[in-house]
Parts: structure tokens; C-alpha cells; sequence
């Protein structure tokens, strides 16, 4: 069906005196003696395009002034009567492509993201889904552009995986077979299933971007990552999008020094391109929003170690629901509390004890602690997990040791500390708690299309 985007009509000065198709699903309408207007979106674009109906021209019109209804339009654009700087479509024909009966949900000029959640075919017709979906694309084509710029190789690590990279045993197990009784262990039905062995959805393609890196320098993955935490919390969901670059002959404050400025990047490309976006989050999800990002992007973050972060902790324990000491993991209230009250902008912390982390980190050298860092903000909590990777084998054997890991498993991984190993780091970023920093929404449930949480898949 030819027809012009909404978004070029509303900017491209040379449309203004000509006829032209637009498409789209009727968002208002409001009628008078002899005018009805109508408020049409096609999706390309948060505003709208005013079609103006002269009812002495165009009778039966009722069809068209129902909201949700899509159509066809031909017309001339012309100035905005009463809007400045406006367009607005005269209707010289229109074509129903598909009725909306009146039981369509969207009637109502603002929903609760709550409700929101329980249409999602049409929630993204609002202009909250709107905003958020064109921030998560421009961000995702920035996140390559950064990296591609800057001479990394996007590569595509596998979404069946045979072993945990975290080591922390939260794994949707991927078989085509069911256990039954006839199976003597749980070896004897593992070796029975598809691949002979037991097999997951990967919780992140660190391993084996790692293995890219030792060979193509600079590489980056951006795909699904899984998750079966039963953790119901506003920033967990079952299946979420990761980017992790992984770097060879990188140390922690390099991969610190590259995380920020990728961050800032991506920040700046949004408010660039996104304005009006912008601006609506401003205005209904959090006042002061542009500015904050404006500030973040143009100073540098703030690095603290884990050690220092619990002393201030335990100095306000009062404050929290959960009192913490060295050695605990954090949890989102300290988390916040740390770049919310103290730092007051996103903050590198460093160096968080052995135990709490994941078998690959590099360990310093005082014995306790592993260079490791998260990025904690101001809203979220963590927005990304990042460490220089252990590249010492022995070492690297031992940390598996401890944790009871089968060696065997992770030969191939292993290999590589043989084979000329290297200095290393890496990070992951969660895309939906990126989206959740730009645009202020509280809930990951409300930045991505179809939310995976504990007890709920639509
Ligand atoms: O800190 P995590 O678990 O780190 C890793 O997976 C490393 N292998 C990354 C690496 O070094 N290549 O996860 C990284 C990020 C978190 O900071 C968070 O943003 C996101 O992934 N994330 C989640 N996002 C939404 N829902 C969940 N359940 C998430 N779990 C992790």
C-alpha cells in the first residue's frame, strides 16, 4: 500500500500543499457541526497527524471517528490552522482497512502501566510503549555502532549451552524428552536426551566470547541471556538481552575506562535522536530526567571499592530492611542507596570478596577479594557486571575446585589459559535496565514486549 510515514509528513517541509497517503490507527476524534478531526498514529512517530474532515464533503463518517479503528487517508497537508508549527491532513478520501468495535480497551486517555500489562498485543499502541520501544531500538543501534566503531566483532555465542557460565545453577534445563521412572539416575536420563548429555539455555555467551576474544581481539555479543531466578523483584525477568564485549590485553580499569564511555555514548545518542521521547519521559515518568542523563554523560563516574561501600552501609544500617556485612552480597536497597544517597551518579564498585562472585574472575592479590566491579545507578541498582578474567590456570583450576565444578566440562574454555593466555576483561549489560535508566520506568516488565517473570509467560 503506498503510503508516507507519519513522521516525514510531520517534518519534511516539501510535503506542505501536496496530496498524500498516510496510514495508521485512530488515536482521537472529536466532531462539530460541520468538522470532525481525527488524530491518526501509524506507529513511526510519538506525535500524531491531525486529519481534518469537512462533514459537508464526507458523510457516514461515523466509522471513522471510532478509536482504534485503521485507515486509509488521502488529502493535501497543509499548515496547522491553530497549531504553530503544525501540519494537518484536509481529507479528500478515506478507506476503512480494519473496524474497531467499541470494546476496544484503549479508551481511556491514560492507563496504568498495571492494567497495560494485561493487553500486551495493544499496549504498545500507547504512546508510553511507543516511546519505549523506539529508545530500546535507537539504543540497541547504538550499542553496535559503538562498538563497531571502535574495531570490535560482533559474534553470536550459542543459546544451548552444555555449562553454567556463572556457576550459579539458575538454568532452564532444554530437553525433548520427559523423566520417567525406567531411567535409573539422572546420568542414565541425561545421556538418553537430544544431545547425550544435559544441556541449558545459556545465562550469558560470556565462555565462549571468551574464546573469540583470544583471537579476534575485541568482540562483542548482544542476544537473549536466560535466567531461572525466582526473583520477582521490578528489575528481573527470565529472559533479557545482554550485550558483553570481551577484551583481550585489557585490565580492570581498562574495561572500567571502556564500560563508561560506551554508557556515555549510548546516553548521548538517545537524547540526540530520541528528543520528543525524551521529553515525554521527562515530563510523565521523571521530572528532570534529560538533565540528569545530560550530567551523567558529561562527568565521570564515581569508583569505590566493595570494602568502602560496606563500611558506609553498616554506618547507616538503620536505613535498611537488610543489615549487611563484609563478605555479603548487596542487595538492591544498599545498591541504591550507595548511588542514590552517596555518589549521587553511577558508581564502579570494586573489588567484592571471592566467595560471592563467579569462578572466572582474576583474584587479587590480597587473597579475599576478586577484580571484579558492578555499575550501580541511581533508580535501578546494577546495570552491568564486569571483570578482568582469571588467566592464570592454576588458579582458574583451583576457584573451580572450590566450588565443586566438573573440570571436564569446561576443557575447551580451559584451553585457552594453556594457549598463550592473556590479560582479559569483560562485562555484561542488561538492555532492559539500561532502558529503565533513560527513560525513568520503574517496572523491566514495562520496557520489554513480552516480560518472562516467575509464574507468568503470556
Ligand atoms: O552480573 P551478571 O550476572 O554478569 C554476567 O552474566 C557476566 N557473565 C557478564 C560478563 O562479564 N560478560 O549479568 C550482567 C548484567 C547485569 O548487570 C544486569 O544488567 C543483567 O545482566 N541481568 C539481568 N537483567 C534482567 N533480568 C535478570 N534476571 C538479569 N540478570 C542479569
Amino acid at each position: 500500500m503506498k503510503h508516507t510515514d507519519i513522521v516525514k509528513v510531520l517534518k519534511d517541509r516539501e510535503l506542505v500543499g501536496k496530496d498524500i497517503t498516510v496510514c495508521g490507527w485512530v488515536r482521537t476524534s472529536r466532531d462539530s457541526k460541520n468538522m470532525a478531526f481525527l488524530e491518526l498514529n501509524d506507529g513511526t512517530s510519538l506525535k500524531h497527524l491531525q486529519i481534518v474532515i469537512d462533514k459537508n464533503e464526507m458523510s457516514d463518517i461515523a466509522e471513522y471517528m471510532r478509536l482504534g479503528t485503521s485507515l486509509k487517508v488521502e488529502g493535501t497537508l497543509v499548515d496547522s490552522v491553530v497549531a504553530k508549527d503544525s501540519v494537518e491532513l484536509n481529507a479528500k478520501a478515506i478507506t476503512v482497512l480494519g473496524v474497531c468495535p467499541p470494546d476496544y480497551p484503549l479508551q481511556k486517555k491514560r492507563h496504568t502501566l498495571e492494567y497495560l500489562r494485561t493487553i500486551p498485543a495493544l499496549r504498545v499502541r500507547t504512546n508510553t510503549f511507543n516511546a519505549v520501544f523506539r529508545v530500546r531500538s535507537v539504543l540497541s543501534a547504538a550499542i553496535h555502532e559503538y562498538f563497531q566503531k571502535n574495531n570490535y566483532v560482533y559474534v553470536n555465542t550459542p543459546i544451548i549451552t552444555a555449562s553454567d557460565s556463572e556457576g550459579a545453577g539458575e538454568m532452564f534445563r532444554v530437553t525433548t524428552i520427559g523423566f520417567s521412572k525406567d531411567y535409573k539416575s539422572e546420568e542414565e536420563y541425561d545421556a538418553a536426551d537430544f544431545f547425550r548429555r544435559r544441556a541449558a539455555l545459556s545465562v550469558s555467551g560470556q565462555l565462549e566470547g571468551e574464546v573469540a576474544a583470544m583471537a579476534l581481539g575485541k568482540i562483542y555479543t548482544f542476544g537473549p541471556s536466560f535466567r531461572a531466578e525466582k526473583s520477582n523483584t521490578q528489575r528481573h525477568v527470565a529472559e533479557f538481552w545482554h550485550v558483553e564485549p570481551e577484551v583481550a590485553f585489557a585490565e580492570l580499569p581498562d574495561i572500567i575506562e571502556m564500560a563508561e564511555d560506551m554508557i556515555k555514548y549510548i546516553i548521548k545518542a538517545v537524547l540526540e535522536r530520541c528528543p520528543d521521547e525524551m521529553q515525554f519521559f521527562d515530563k510523565h515518568f521523571e521530572n528532570g530526567l534529560i538533565e540528569k542523563l545530560k550530567t551523567v554523560s558529561s562527568h565521570n563516574f564515581a569508583v569505590m571499592t566493595y570494602t568502602e561501600a560496606v563500611e558506609i552501609l553498616m554506618k547507616n544500617e538503620d536505613k535498611f530492611q537488610n543489615k549487611v556485612k563484609w563478605g555479603d552480597d548487596l542487595m538492591t536497597e544498599h545498591e541504591r542507596f550507595i548511588s542514590e544517597e552517596i555518589c549521587k551518579k553511577p558508581v564502579f564498585l570494586t573489588n567484592y570478596p571471592k566467595d560471592i562472585k563467579a569462578f572466572y574472575m582474576k583474584q587479587n592479590p590480597d587473597g579475599k577479594t576478586v577484580a571484579a566491579t558492578d555499575l550501580l545507578v541511581p533508580g535501578v541498582g546494577e546495570i552491568i557486571g564486569c571483570s578482568e578474567r582469571e588467566a592464570d590456570l592454576d588458579k582458574l583450576l583451583n576457584a573451580m575446585e572450590i566450588r565443586g565444578m566438573k573440570i571436564e566440562d569446561y576443557n575447551d574454555y580451559l584451553s585457552l589459559r594453556k594457549y598463550g593466555s592473556v590479560p582479559h576483561s569483560g562485562f555484561g549489560l542488561g538492555l532492559e535496565r539500561m532502558i529503565m535508566y533513560v527513560t525513568g520506568i520503574e517496572n523491566i516488565r514495562d520496557v520489554i514486549l513480552y516480560p518472562r517473570t516467575v509464574g507468568t509467560i503470556s
